[in-house]
This record gives C-alpha cells, sequence and structure tokens, in this order.
C-alpha cells in the first residue's frame, strides 16, 4: 500500500489509474469501513481510502480534538484489507491557507434534521468531500465514491452535489454495517461506557418500533407522524436518553412523507445523546 500524504504524491501514486475507487473516512477504521473498501475493489481499477479529520465539519465544543485517531492501527488493517493508496493529508496539505470558498448544500436537505441539530456540518462536509474529490479524481475518466447509508443525509448531500456539478462519480451507497446486537458500527461507539453500550440497542429498536408504527399507519401516516414521533422520542427520554429527533421521512427528499407515501419510499431517523456520546442511526422502511 502506498501512503501519500500531499495532493502531489496522491496524484503521482494513481499516475496510471483511470477508475479510481475511493473510501473517504476520518479513520479510527471498524468493519463498516472496511466492507466499504471490499466492496470498493472490483469498482475501479486501485483502490484509495482518505484518513482525515475535517476541522470544518465539527462545531465549536464537538469532538474534534478527542475524536480517535488510531493511524498505525488504520494502515495495518487497511494493509491487510488490500487497499492500494491510503491518501492521509496533514491538515495544511488539504488546508494551505484558510478555506474561504466553500460548497453550500441545499439548504433545503441541508438544514434539515442534522443540520438544525449541527449547524455548518454539511458545508464543512461537503468542502471537504469536494477537496478529496478533487485530489483523487482530477483528470481521470471516471471514479466511484462509496457512502455509508448511516450517515444517509451525508449520502444525499454528496449526490446533490455530484449531480449538480456533475462531476464524473458514481456515488454507491452501501448499507450499515451493525454489531450482533444491532447497533450501527461508528468510530464513535468507542466513547460508550460498558452499560451505555449494553443500552446503545434501544436507538434501532427505537426505530424499528417506529417504522413499523408507520407503516402500520399507513393512510393515516401524514396525521399521525406527530404523535408516533413524540411518542417514541418520550420513550427514549425516558430510558436516559437525550434525543434530538426520531421522525420518519420521505426517502427521497427527507421531508415528511405524504399521503400515499408508504413501503419503499420512507426512512426512519434518529440522533440522540446517551451520556456525553451522540448516536445517529437509520433504517429504511
Ligand atoms: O463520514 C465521514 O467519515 C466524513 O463525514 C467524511 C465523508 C470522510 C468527510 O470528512
Amino acid at each position: 500500500m502506498i501512503i501519500a500524504h500531499t495532493v502531489a504524491e496522491l496524484r503521482h501514486a494513481l499516475r496510471h489509474t483511470e477508475r479510481p475507487a475511493f473510501v473517504p473516512t476520518m479513520g479510527n477504521l471498524h468493519a463498516g469501513h472496511l466492507s466499504l473498501l471490499a466492496q470498493a475493489k472490483p469498482l475501479g481499477d486501485a483502490t484509495v481510502t482518505s484518513i482525515f479529520v475535517n476541522r470544518l465539519q465539527f462545531l465549536p465544543g464537538e469532538d474534534f480534538d478527542s475524536y480517535p485517531r488510531t493511524f498505525a492501527d488504520d494502515c495495518a488493517a487497511l494493509e491487510q484489507a488490500g487497499c492500494d493508496v491510503l491518501f492521509a493529508p496533514r491538515e495544511g496539505d488539504l488546508y494551505p491557507e484558510p478555506q474561504t470558498f466553500r460548497i453550500q448544500p441545499d439548504p433545503q436537505l441541508a438544514d434539515l434534521l442534522e443540520g438544525a441539530f449541527r449547524p455548518g456540518f454539511f458545508t464543512g462536509m461537503a468542502t471537504v468531500v469536494m477537496k478529496l474529490f478533487m485530489a483523487v479524481f482530477a483528470g481521470k475518466p471516471h471514479g466511484t465514491a462509496m457512502f455509508g447509508k448511516k450517515d444517509y443525509q451525508q449520502l444525499m448531500v454528496v449526490r446533490g452535489m455530484v449531480r449538480q456539478f456533475a462531476l464524473p462519480v458514481d456515488v454507491v451507497a452501501c448499507e450499515t454495517e451493525r454489531a450482533d446486537d444491532g447497533l450501527a458500527l461508528s468510530s464513535r461507539n468507542r466513547y460508550l461506557t460498558e452499560a451505555e453500550r449494553a443500552e446503545s440497542v434501544q436507538l434501532v429498536q427505537a426505530l424499528r418500533a417506529l417504522a413499523q408504527a408507520a407503516l402500520a399507519a399507513g393512510e393515516r401516516l401524514p396525521a399521525e407522524r406527530p404523535a408516533l414521533e413524540t411518542a417514541a422520542t418520550a420513550q427514549l427520554a425516558a430510558r436516559g436518553w437525550q434525543p434530538d429527533y426520531l421522525t420518519v421521512r420521505r426517502r427521497a427528499d427527507l421531508l415528511p412523507p405524504r399521503a400515499g407515501d408508504g413501503a419503499g419510499a420512507l426512512v426512519a431517523l434518529g440522533a440522540a445523546r446517551l451520556g456525553s456520546t451522540r448516536l445517529i442511526d437509520n433504517l429504511e422502511v
């Protein structure tokens, strides 16, 4: 595996590659990331994984400083998984000057849900993804980028950006990897205490119950949705969580369902804090 720190080193490593298959990450790799890499392999003539903890997408007071950085373990895991190129820029390599030009995602999508609770997150995320895409794909006839469905809204923002800027990149959505009890794999799971880890599965269980209730409501879903969401949120809060939202939305635009939106068109999404750890998850319905 070639390790590139600068964009020039990356481009040199990829000089004979025509169709990079790219897995952007913030490191602290787990089975979810490695599954993205495994799915990337047949889709390009070289795999590239990036590791970069992007300050721009963290709010003041969030976990930028404490975000787990496990570079040596990540390198070993990528090497073993057969990654061809690791792009691990230092902050000054990716942001040699203050980033005054930014990608401003459509507020109709980016101000909802995660964007409402983490203002600026999607701008910071989309800006670094654009920079990473330019580093990996510029001058290439075609590329593929892998994104997990766990960050559902992120995936939709990236898809919108790729579409509107006509980037020559196929965005592939990959299913969420889960622990045996159903908890979605996430680098932030390592913040959980033992007791919190045991409790953490309640988020996906609450989403499952909400999804079932949404399906059962059928045509009445637009009218009954607020009450179903309030009940789901209250149940989680009663267990000691601090929910930001538990909601049923349309997969197409993350807006509330309308009459006729049913199975195949919906997604239940949730974000909640357990102790000091904020977890997010979703289930397509
Ligand atoms: O999902 C992530 O790990 C990050 O948001 C990403 C896409 C690597 C951008 O920093």
